[in-house]
């Protein structure tokens, strides 16, 4: 009983020290991070113990003093010049909210400064704005914040980390400027925007919008982007041959019907060079009626080969457009070798020539020896081959149906689109009657 009263009455002594605080340090931290508790103290006591404690601050209710410096998660420093200790409690957990007491050690009773410590998740937010853009384009993100805010610091970062957005920042107002990344602060409306350039499909992801507070942690707001693959591009590769001319065939869509056309040449679309206004030798037409326009090339160069990008639209918005990827071939290695793959060439004509002539044979009745004209058969191809390479003209047609037209109108075409060709002519009928142009 007297164990109990005496416990009691130390309890109160204890209790009247640490109610006697003046003022209460708010301090928030997010769960998993770490937080700074800074109490200053008065003159004379800087070379006293310092320490923080939880609860009713008994002496198990210590959990670090400026002797220890470092004690499982908390670590302390004194400034004695600034007069300010500061324990540091890492690994933040929801149990580590409450109450805790700064305490000086000094005789008689200590002096206390009562600290509050709220945590918060560290993510963001309950709300989230979705944007959705095209790869290649700009996208501007737009951040109102609190008008008492005005000359604070702003800034960007991915994730929806708070607890590390502004030491990750991707552009701050400070900067203003950085690579793909601007920031504009329209400080009268209370809204800063954050201008991404150039969007790749990486730049998909979440996004805080925060602004600093001194005093607090800083505001955010989240932005969910989506950069979207470009649609509609369809790919074409064409061979071409050095010093013959070449026609390229861009379907544009319909809804484009009334803009510049243009044949642009680059890698990427965003960077290419308007071909017609640099080289001659390229002359482009527009037939509105099939909603497409062709170009063609006099003569072509090796120095043609790249990737071309059939223009319909100079912003190039969304829209069905036309990729072509031409490689020329330097073509004034005839009649001294034979690459092998023309080799293989000739030998498909050579069996081509063979198929037909029998055909032929058989229409006219006339019963050929087919081992006999193996050798006769092979050096027409060679001829006709030739004559087939390398004096065609060469025509690029993307449009099936045109394609099977145009073919049965006898004149030397290739499909090279990217879907098979519906014709109902074959390879043989083609070469049998005096069409068929080198099959790429
Ligand atoms: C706590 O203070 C230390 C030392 O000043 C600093 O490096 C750290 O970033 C601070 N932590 C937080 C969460 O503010
Ligand atoms: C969340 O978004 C809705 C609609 O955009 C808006 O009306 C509401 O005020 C927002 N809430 C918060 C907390 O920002
Ligand atoms: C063209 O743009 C693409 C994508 O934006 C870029 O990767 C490439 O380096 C640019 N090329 C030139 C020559 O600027
Ligand atoms: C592109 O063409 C395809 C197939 O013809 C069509 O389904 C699609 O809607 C077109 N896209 C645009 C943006 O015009
Ligand atoms: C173009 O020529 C290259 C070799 O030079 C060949 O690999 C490719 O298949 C050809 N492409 C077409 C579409 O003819």
């Amino acid at each position: 009983m007297w164990i109990l009263q005496n416990l009691l009455f130390t309890l109160c002594i204890a209790l009247r020290y640490v109610t006697s605080a003046v003022g209460v340090i708010h301090v928030t931290g997010y769960v998993g991070n770490e937080v700074n508790v800074s109490c200053s103290y008065g003159k004379g006591y800087e070379s006293y113990e310092k320490y923080l404690c939880k609860n009713d601050c008994g002496n198990s209710d210590v959990l670090i003093k400026t002797s220890e410096s470092r004690k499982n998660k908390y670590a302390i420093h004194d400034d004695r010049t600034a007069r300010i200790f500061t324990t540091t409690i890492s690994d933040l957990h929801s149990v580590d909210a409450g109450k805790y007491w700064c305490g000086v050690s000094r005789i008689g009773k200590d002096i206390y400064t009562e600290v509050e410590l709220k945590l918060m998740p560290d993510s963001c937010c309950d709300n989230m704005t979705k944007l959705e853009k095209y790869e290649g384009y700009s996208e501007s993100i737009s951040c109102p914040y609190e008008i008492q805010y005005q000359n604070n610091l702003k800034y960007i970062c991915r994730g929806n980390q708070p607890s590390t957005c502004r030491q990750q920042a991707l552009i701050t107002s400070h900067s203003r400027k950085h690579g793909r990344f601007r920031l504009d602060d329209d400080k009268v409306s209370g809204k800063f925007t954050v201008t991404i350039n150039n969007l790749v499909k990486t730049d998909s992801g979440s996004y805080l919008c925060g602004v600093q507070r001194n005093s607090d942690l800083d505001v955010f707001s989240a932005v969910e982007l989506e950069v979207k693959e470009w649609c509609c591009v369809k790919s074409t590769k064409i061979n071409g041959t050095a010093g013959h001319p070449l026609t390229l065939q861009c379907p544009y869509p319909p809804q484009h019907l009334d803009n510049r056309k243009f044949l642009c040449k680059g890698d990427h679309r965003n960077n290419c060079t308007d071909i017609l206004r640099s080289r001659s030798r390229f002359t482009l037409q527009d037939d509105a009626a099939s909603s497409s326009f062709t170009v063609r090339v006099t003569e072509l160069e090796a120095a043609d080969a790249g990737t071309y990008w059939c223009g319909s639209d100079s912003q190039w918005r969304v829209g069905n457009y036309t990729k072509i990827q031409l490689s020329v071939d330097a073509g004034h290695y005839v009649g001294y070798t034979v690459p092998p793959l023309l080799l293989l060439l000739m030998c498909v004509f050579a069996v081509l020539v063979y198929k037909c002539k029998h055909q032929k044979a058989k229409d006219n009745e006339t019963v050929m020896n087919i081992n006999a004209q193996n050798e006769d058969a092979l050096e027409e191809v060679m001829r006709v081959a030739e004559n087939h390479i390398y004096e065609s003209q060469e025509v690029v047609i993307y449009s099936n149906k045109e394609t099977a037209e145009l073919q049965n109108a006898g004149n030397d075409y290739e499909d090279l689109g990217e879907d098979e060709p519906d014709l109902n002519v074959t390879t043989e009928e083609i070469f049998c009657n005096g069409n068929f142009h080198i099959a790429n």
